[in-house]
């Protein structure tokens, strides 16, 4: 047998989105970092099309880059796998200074790739209208790094100065996921995607082997929401009055573009899949309260759109579906009610 030597990895968290982003991931990790010892939090993809809601102390902050730990003190990791603009970087750097936030905590990766002024600009040219991109220069960004002319942060370490990455993950790790799983680049409605990808499994770029990984929390809400245009989330979902009302209660509009969400009934179906796929371990379904002060207690399966009368009825109806279909290594479900916390 080898040895461990102190250095190692412990384990591996990882939080992910199991729909299209917009999920409760924020308050997941925030809460995690709060009480999880960790001594890395990383993001492992995307750049700051995402934003996260996170409530420290009770005070609200947004975020679009860096993740979380670096609200609870410990190091933030911005990983090879992650694009990062180096300006809204900066501007996200000073926010949490000013806020009184240790910002040397934070590090990127020298493989991140870098988002320039062209990429912004080809992403309004071309694909703001077309996919309803947030406009961040994600696609193009991560366009010149599979053909291989991108410029990686390597290439900008006077800009960095101290926060490029040089050392190796140890102890406990969590890695926070962004958008969710139907935005990813192969399993969701592509072209109506994002460009990167969004499952657990992509954490291993960040340097771990998969079997370093403990658990994975998925979060999802008990109504589905998109921003962005998508065929499956068409444009008259907006007239429904039900959807609408529950769109207003839960104050459905995009924390980086404040776009307005459409909103749906949940797909349990979609639901199962992505719990599957991903090796969800820990669910966590949020925003359970906004369907009780409305009273509206509904969800697709197989096609069908199922009513219920309450809110333990229809709970009682989505665990029998995921108990038979993904047992194997779901073990904990969780309903949320609060937005600060699980
Ligand atoms: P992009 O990631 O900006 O290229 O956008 C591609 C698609 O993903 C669009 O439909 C966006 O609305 C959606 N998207 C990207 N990031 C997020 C997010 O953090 N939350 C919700 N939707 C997102
Ligand atoms: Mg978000």
């Amino acid at each position: 047998m080898l040895k461990k030597y102190s250095m190692s990895i412990e384990y591996v968290d990882i939080c992910c989105g199991l729909a299209w982003g917009d999920e409760g991931k924020g308050k997941v990790v925030s809460q995690l970092s709060k009480e999880g010892e960790y001594d890395f939090v990383c993001r492992w993809a995307g750049g700051n099309n995402a934003g996260h809601t996170i409530y420290v102390d009770g005070k609200k902050y947004s975020t679009h880059l860096i993740p979380s730990g670096v609200f609870y003190g410990i190091k933030s990791i911005i990983g090879p796998g992650c694009v990062l603009n180096l300006r809204s970087f900066n501007e996200e750097l000073n926010y949490l200074k000013e806020n009184g936030f240790d910002i040397s905590l934070v590090k990127v990766s020298p493989r991140a790739h870098i988002v320039t002024e062209e990429h912004i600009e080809e992403d309004k040219a071309k694909y703001e209208k077309t996919i309803g991109t947030t406009a961040k220069g994600i696609g193009p960004c991560y366009k010149d790094k599979y053909a291989r002319t991108g410029k990686q942060a390597i290439d900008y370490l006077f800009d960095l100065e101290k926060h490029i990455w040089d050392e190796k993950l140890h102890g406990k790790v969590l890695c926070e996921g962004a958008q969710g799983f139907w935005l990813d680049i192969d399993y969701g409605n592509y072209p109506y995607v994002t460009s990167s990808t969004t499952l657990p499994y992509s954490a291993c770029s960040l340097g771990f082997a998969p079997q370093k990984i403990r658990k994975i929390y998925g979060a999802v809400k008990i109504y589905d929401t998109r921003v962005g245009y998508d065929p499956d989330f068409p444009e008259r979902l907006y007239d429904n009055e039900e959807l609408k009302t529950i769109a207003k209660c839960g104050e459905e509009y995009g924390t980086t573009t404040g776009r307005m969400r459409k909103v749906n009934y949940l797909n349990v179906n979609k639901l199962i899949k992505s719990i599957k796929i991903s090796g969800v371990t820990d669910l966590i379904v949020s925003k359970v309260d906004i369907l009780e002060k409305l009273s509206i207690y509904k969800y697709y399966y197989n096609g069908k759109l199922l009513c219920f009368n309450n809110l333990e009825d229809m709970i009682n109806g989505i665990e029998e579906v995921l108990n038979k279909e993904c047992s194997e290594y779901l073990k904990e479900i969780i309903y949320s009610n609060n937005p600060e916390k699980i």
